[in-house]
């Protein structure tokens, strides 16, 4: 290779044309998923636009313009009347999420519907799972988490996308959806989920804080990397069909290496908290919003990333 003055990396970036001709790593819409946040009654955030909740009419008035904009999938989830120690209102039929879905399948048939899986914005304590004698029971939470993906797909969810982080869940669901006849149903597992800072806000929106401990018992350390990859791989082998690594920018390194890793899709969350740091810093006149969004989402797929669930997938659409 040539040096300089031969080479000149320059020469490149003289025009927006040049650049655009060069440019390795692209934004689509297609690979956008959008967070929405239903709850028996509406509470609009003023700071954190898309942490909204929505009623089941305000979901399906939100999705014909997320539509109409070009939003190709959604996910899903539930803030429910009650709570209890069995997560009721995650798996019953008539289950917010379950209602949603059902208002959403008929209205929108080109629409993906993704569903997150989890019994944290169910239960009483706000765990993920079961609590017996003071621990979150894996084994005991897999049965109910099995169940609320079974009720999701009923109600018409394409992709059901398990966050809870018990060992065995991926291969529960998908025993589960085959018993019923959902063969054809792909799993999203939330893989590599690390026990973050930076859900923040989506607990404020979702109402899912534990109110006890914290939920380090199931989640992973943020210092690991190679368990991660062990926790792919065992979702890969319990039948996941893609996998996601969460959060997304403190962890591109762990994109990368699944990415490296493994052949099936990789998704990654660009969570709440992430969001929220933008917002805030934006609202704090400190930085743009959008060049800072369109840069995070960028290095997220150059990371490796083929999916991202964005809270700023509605925005995209205007500024792509
Ligand atoms: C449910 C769940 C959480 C998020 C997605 N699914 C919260 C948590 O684990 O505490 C966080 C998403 C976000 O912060 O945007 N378990």
């Amino acid at each position: 290779m040539s040096s300089f003055p031969d080479a000149r990396l320059r020469r490149f970036r003289r025009t927006g044309g040049l650049r655009g001709l060069v440019r390795e790593t692209h934004l689509s819409l297609d690979q956008f998923v959008m967070p929405l946040f239903v709850a028996p009654e509406a509470l609009h955030d003023e700071a954190l636009p898309a942490m909204s909740r929505l009623t089941v009419d305000g979901t399906v008035h939100e999705v014909e313009e997320l539509v109409r904009v070009g939003v190709r999938a959604v996910i899903l989830f539930g803030i429910p009347e009650d709570k209890d120690e069995e997560a009721t209102g995650a798996w019953e039929d008539d289950g917010i999420v379950q209602r949603a879905l059902r208002a959403l399948r008929p209205a929108f048939p080109d629409l993906v519907l993704m569903t997150d899986v989890c019994l944290c914005e169910y239960t009483s304590h706000g765990h993920c799972g079961v609590v017996v004698d003071g621990e979150i029971h894996n084994d005991r939470s897999l049965e109910l988490i099995a169940r609320t993906a079974v009720s999701h797909v009923e109600a018409g969810a394409d992709v059901v996308a398990p966050s809870d982080m018990m060992d065995g869940r991926v291969g529960a669901i998908r025993d589960a959806l085959d018993d019923r006849g959902f063969e054809s149903i792909p799993i999203l597992a939330y893989a590599a989920k690390y026990a973050s800072a930076f859900y923040g806000p989506f607990r404020e929106a979702a109402g899912s804080a534990p109110s006890f401990g914290d939920r380090r018992s199931y989640q992973m350390d943020p210092a690991n990397v190679r368990e991660a990859l062990r926790e792919c791989e065992l979702d890969l082998e319990e039948g996941a069909d893609a996998l996601m690594i969460k959060p997304a920018l403190p962890y591109l390194d762990v994109i990368r290496a699944a990415r490296q890793a493994f052949d099936v899709p990789i998704a990654a969350y660009n969570v709440s908290g992430e969001y929220a740091m933008v917002r805030a810093a934006a609202r704090g006149g400190w930085l743009d919003e959008q060049q800072a969004a369109l840069e995070s989402l960028t290095a997220i797929r150059r990371a490796g990333a083929d999916l991202i669930l964005s809270y700023w997938t509605k925005d995209l659409a205007s500024w792509l």
